[in-house]
């Protein structure tokens, strides 16, 4: 059992990610600070201060090719490009991109974003408006991939290409059968080769679009050179597409839930970034942040083994008794009151998303957008949803009416 030392450790079905994932963790977190995931045997870790303590914590790294190994993905362009990225680089290596895209990948070139994504909104709201509603799955597919194209200087008629690509290359982040392994590796190949092109073209042609900012940027002599350069774009791209994207299906199914919260949203726009943070902190798309202990440690109240993988449960954390009052209501103002506790979804430490604002912007905008409907109501028991989970877990359809 994955080198953790404890016969009465309290075991949990990790692979839970239904509507039954907060009641799983609830129970687990009621019987102590950790539990195993029966499936894989990983110690999950479930409250609020250990799991921020621990993703600041340099003993415990980022799971880096340790399941490309167990896959057996020994070599080829998935392993070169998934080995540069920043997901699974640690110390100086992963300091060093991470400075150089810091440079580039700016709150304020993500903001100047923002007039774009909320028209690119409107467009496919007022669609749904005139079809008297529709599944909101239709109507925002791909809209996290538009507004990376919209940041990285892609025409809108490339992007369902780029949806395609990014859908194949979601999985890389889990464990992958074999088809997907191949689907994944054609997507990497074709993906570098058109991005590759993009930033030969940008050497050639300068713009104002982030390629542009990433090839200008250096730090005391350093800069990327072409082939980081190629797989850093490719990592924004990978680690925004499904990530943004099933967390705007939770957050859009809870608001649907939650009619009184929904129009509180309604009559006071102003809670548009708190409810943002409100629905990922209650539903959750990415539920944990994965860890390996390189060396054998004391964990809490575990002895964990070299090697041995650790779950750090952002959802458990997120619905901490100690930290969240009322942790199981929703509030979409919960974010907007002084001394709110800390949204662990984005994660923390070293790895801390570097796309939390990007992802923000556009789930400000989606849920800006749907506020603004009037009439907008479920088309069936919100209740009632199917999940589906490829990185991020969501609902598999969300049917409304407008009239
Ligand atoms: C709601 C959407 C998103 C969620 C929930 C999310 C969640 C996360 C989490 C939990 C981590 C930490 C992983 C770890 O510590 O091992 C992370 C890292 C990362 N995210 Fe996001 N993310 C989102 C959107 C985005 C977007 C839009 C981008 C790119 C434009 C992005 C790029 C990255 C990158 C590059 C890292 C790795 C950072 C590092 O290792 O230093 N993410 N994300």
């Amino acid at each position: 059992m994955n080198g953790i030392d404890r016969d009465d450790r309290s075991m949990i079905d990790g692979s839970i990610y239904d509507d039954r994932l907060h009641e799983e963790l609830a129970a687990a977190a009621s019987r102590g600070p950790t539990a195993v995931d029966a499936n894989t045997g990983a110690l999950t870790v479930l409250r609020h201060h250990d799991v921020d303590v621990l993703a600041h914590d340099r003993r415990l790294e980022g799971l880096g090719l340790s399941v490309f190994d167990m896959l057996g993905i020994g070599d080829g362009p998935l392993r070169s490009w998934y080995g540069q990225l920043m997901f699974t680089t640690e110390g100086d290596t992963h300091g060093r991109l991470r400075r150089l895209v810091q440079i580039a990948f700016t709150p304020r070139s993500v903001e100047r974003l923002r007039s774009d994504v909320a028209e690119q909104v409107r467009l496919r709201t007022d669609r749904l408006i005139a079809d008297g509603g529709g599944d909101l799955i239709d109507t925002f597919s791909r809209l996290p991939t538009w507004t990376m194209c919209q940041l990285i200087g892609v025409p809108s008629d490339d992007v369902a290409q780029f949806g395609e690509w990014l859908d194949a290359l979601s999985p890389v982040f889990g464990f992958m059968d074999p088809e997907q392994i191949d689907a994944a590796s054609a997507a990497i190949v074709q993906l570098s080769e058109y991005v590759g092109r993009l930033v030969d073209d940008r050497r050639t042609t300068p713009g104002d679009t982030l390629v542009d900012d990433l090839i200008a940027a250096s730090e005391e002599g350093e800069r990327l050179d072409r082939e980081e350069l190629v797989a850093m774009v490719a990592n924004l791209l990978v680690g925004g597409h499904d990530t943004t994207e099933s967390q705007l299906w939770c957050t859009l199914l809870t608001l649907l839930r939650h009619e009184a919260e929904l129009n509180r949203l309604r009559s006071d726009p102003s809670l548009v970034p708190s409810a943002v943070s409100e629905a990922m902190r209650f539903e959750p798309a990415i539920t944990v942040i994965p860890r390996t202990v390189p060396v054998a440690l004391e964990l809490l109240d575990a002895h964990v083994a070299s090697g041995a993988f650790v779950m750090l449960s952002t959802a458990a954390a997120n619905r901490d008794p100690a930290v969240w009052d009322r942790p199981d209501d929703l509030d979409i103002s919960r974010f907007s009151a002084p001394g709110a506790a800390k949204l662990l979804s984005f994660g923390a430490g070293p790895h801390y998303c570097l796309g939390a604002n990007l992802a923000r912007l556009t789930l400000e905008e989606a849920v800006g957008g749907i506020r603004a409907v009037d009439g907008l109501r479920p088309a069936a028991d919100p209740w009632q949803v199917a999940w589906t989970q490829v990185l991020g877990r969501a609902p598999v359809e969300l049917p409304v009416v407008v009239s």
